[in-house]
């Protein structure tokens, strides 16, 4: 498993980086103090006269969205030779998923749960966005996210909190780089702080209700893990949690980050969500706003300004002390020093590798490559054989869309790098597949069907169809949230109508969010669900249907077969009347007339039951995985030990694969309610065919510990169940029991 991220600096270097700080704090006028609390929008071709006069007087600590090098630069110079201080600025932007390269979006590189691939794609982003001036990016995004409804779920690394935290210290480690000071780190930004993932209805901005041990349980772990690795800055939610939004919530920014955690960076509002807490009615005016979020622990207000309105008379009135101000300063310029601004602003951008270079393309391929997870695969459709194939059919409106298959947040990707799945296929197809490319559909929305008979007819004229689904870029990520998650448009009509031509249907579906598939899936032979795969989205899946690679992707989210099952995921509690199969009585197996019944009184749906369409963990191979010989290394382990949890996983098929071994455990009775599952580890293994491995697996007292109902973290002695396996549902088990008071 990945290694903690090395903390930003060491002691001695932090320290004589604060007396630094608190050298020039002495010399900072209040007006200037408060200046570096002030972030503003400086996006557009030119730099206005209002911002060259408020950066030279010191009014700015950072920026937001300047994405042009020279531009960059020039209000680096205003700032360091034209200001009375010289403080560098921070020049913020949105590297989600790539710069101009783009790499798959978080949701699907979470479906690769391959850290080091996570971390070199964000190494990569870095060093492109790095090249234009950008010192600071708000990424990871680690909310927890169990709503596929959610738009941003897309952003999201999923719904586990051990993954999670996993793959966001990778982006992280990758974004900040071994040494911030380098020349192509970037500060990165653990955010939503904190429970955003769980907007009510998955509406975005909505309402959050979290009691404090889910919280501390399931959405705190992967900022903890954040701050732990030496993440520079936090930024807050625009949600409320148990009425009291994030802006201005103490217990989250001031009792858990700083007193509880540590955190030595800064914290960041949401983009005017300081002003925002009046239009949540916790506040009455921008000025009590800003009295609320700077005495919760809000250190920088990005856009909004009230801030710089008001902070300089609420602290000649006494209502905010000189020395928050201090603090909040302090906080942000020594990021500014971490990040060695006061040494080299720009850098060189030439040092930098072009952008599209070849490493970063390579990685975008093998990322997209490996997020890909296959749902479906009967009588081994796939892969394609291309020796037996004389013709293939590439049908539907993703097949060329080299915007959307980039995804949500792609301000700076360039399509024109894209290399789209009928490009990649002509390209594999060469002289001896002849490739039928029809639309179908125009865009995934579209409800026209006049397309269909020419999609039909390249169906009819093709050995096999493949056919590309899902949702343009634009149906996810912020402030695009769905009530309904099939396939948009007359999609699922055209799948049906593609079924006459009697060819195997391969279905390849990129989406920003986890759909319900209805009768699209029993409609297909096989699909691939390939979430927006980014710049190489075509040679990465052409690789996958021809089997020049394996699927390798496993779902980092649970798929619902309906949206009235969410919420719907893995690490549930059990309930006292869990459902099982066998007592389920569904709605069609109920009598006419019939009086209440005492016969399936469990937790389930009459209409959907309790599975979920597929689980969270679950992604099929060209190769076959068995699991045999699970052993622990004993039956008790006291608090201080360390149980070895190992399998053979053997490669029984006749191709090569990776299969992503997944560890998880269940605390039978504990002080709350425990969930029926846990991950705590995984494993990528590559598997030619006929090779076993043995894969080990370590768990100690700390991996079972959690926020119990005395609301102290530690694990509690009894029995635990251990599941090795390829997916959440079924895999080996076997017991042990923990004795001893437990850590912590
Ligand atoms: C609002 C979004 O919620 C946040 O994630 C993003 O980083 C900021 N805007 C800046 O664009």
């Amino acid at each position: 498993m990945t290694k903690p991220l090395p903390p930003v600096l060491s002691r001695p270097e932090s320290d004589t980086l604060q007396a630094r700080v608190d050298a020039l704090l002495s010399r900072m006028t209040l007006a200037e103090k408060i200046g570096q609390t002030h972030q503003v929008d400086a996006g557009g071709d030119t730099i206005s006269d209002d911002l060259r006069r408020a950066i030279r007087e010191g009014q700015i600590g950072a920026v937001i969205n300047q994405t042009n090098a020279e531009t960059c630069n020039e209000l680096q110079r205003l700032a360091v030779e034209e200001s009375r201080l010289g403080i560098p600025l921070l020049c913020g932007r949105d590297v989600i998923h790539g710069f101009r390269t783009v790499m798959p979006i978080p949701l699907g590189q979470a479906a690769s749960w391959n850290p080091d691939l996570v971390r070199e794609a964000a190494r990569l982003s870095a060093i492109e966005a790095r090249r234009n001036g950008i010192n600071w990016t708000f990424a990871p995004m680690v909310d927890i996210s169990r709503d596929p409804r959610w738009g941003r779920i897309a952003e999201s690394l999923g719904e586990d909190p051990y993954l999670t935290s996993i793959l966001g210290v990778a982006m992280a480690k990758g974004l900040q780089g071994d040494d911030l000071s380098g020349p192509n780190s970037i500060a990165a930004c653990a955010k939503h702080f904190a429970g955003y993932g769980a907007s009510e209805s998955g509406r975005d901005y909505n309402t959050t209700n979290i009691p404090e041990n889910e919280l501390r349980n399931v959405y705190l772990p992967p900022f903890r893990a954040l701050v732990d690795a030496g993440i520079a800055t936090v930024m807050t939610s625009f949600s409320d949690i148990d009425g009291v939004p994030a802006s201005a919530n103490a217990f989250l920014l001031s009792d858990i980050l700083r007193d509880e955690w540590g955190f030595a960076g800064f914290v960041v509002s949401d983009w005017d969500s300081v002003r925002e807490l009046s239009v949540h009615g916790i506040t009455g005016n921008d000025e009590e706003a800003a009295i609320a979020a700077v005495r919760a622990g809000v250190d920088m207000e990005m856009a909004g300004g009230a801030y710089l309105e008001y902070l300089e008379g609420l602290v000649t009135s006494g209502r905010v002390r000189m020395e928050t101000i201090d603090r909040m300063a302090g906080n942000i310029l020594l990021i500014k020093m971490k990040l060695g601004l006061f040494e080299t602003q720009c850098g060189d951008p030439v040092a930098l590798p072009e952008h599209g270079s070849e490493a970063a393309i390579e990685i975008s391929r093998r990322l997209a490559r490996e997020s890909v997870v296959m749902l479906r695969n009967d009588n081994e459709v796939l892969p394609l054989r291309a020796e037996k194939l004389a013709s293939v059919a590439v049908v539907g409106p993703l097949a060329d869309a080299p915007t959307d298959q980039l995804g949500t947040w792609v301000f700076d990707g360039d399509p024109q790098l894209s290399i789209t799945p009928l490009q990649a296929i002509r390209e594999q197809a060469g002289n001896r597949i002849v490739v039928h490319h029809a639309l179908g559909l125009r865009y995934s929305r579209d409800r026209d069907a006049s397309l269909f008979g020419e999609a039909l007819d390249a169906a009819r004229a093709s050995d096999a169809v493949i056919l590309f689904l899902g949702e343009e870029a634009i149906l996810s990520g912020e402030a695009h949230s769905r009530a309904d998650i099939s396939l948009p448009g007359a999609q699922a009509e055209l799948v049906q109508h593609l079924r006459q031509a009697g060819k195997p249907l391969i279905l390849v579906i990129m989406a920003g969010r986890p759909l319900t598939l209805g009768n699209v899936l029993d409609a297909s032979d096989a699909i691939l669900f390939a979430w927006h795969p980014g710049t190489m989205a075509g040679p990465a899946i052409s690789d996958l249907l021809f089997g020049l690679a394996s699927p390798s992707g496993k779902l980092p989210v649970t798929f619902p077969k309906s949206v009235g099952q969410i919420p719907i995921y893995y690490n549930h509690r059990n309930t006292g009347r869990p459902p099982t199969s066998k007592e389920m009585v569904l709605i069609d197996d109920i009598e006419i007339g019939a009086t209440q019944t005492s016969l399936g009184m469990t937790a389930y749906h009459l209409d959907t039951g309790h599975a979920p369409l597929f689980p969270f963990g679950f992604g099929l191979s060209y190769a076959r995985f068995d699991y045999g010989c699970l052993e622990l290394s004993g039956d008790v382990i006291g608090p201080d030990d360390v149980l070895t949890v190992s399998v053979n996983v053997t490669n029984a098929g006749d191709r090569a694969g990776d299969e992503v071994v997944q560890l998880y455990v269940r605390d039978l009775v504990g002080s709350l309610t425990r969930p029926v599952r846990e991950l705590k580890g995984f494993r990528r293994v590559s598997l030619v065919p006929g090779e076993q491995q043995t894969v080990s697996f370590e768990l100690t007292a700390r991996d079972l510990s959690f926020y119990r109902r005395n609301k102290s973290f530690g694990a509690e002695p009894g029995d635990f169940k251990v599941w090795v396996g390829g997916s959440s549902a079924g895999g080996l088990s076997a017991g042990f029991r923990l004795s001893g008071t437990g850590a912590g």
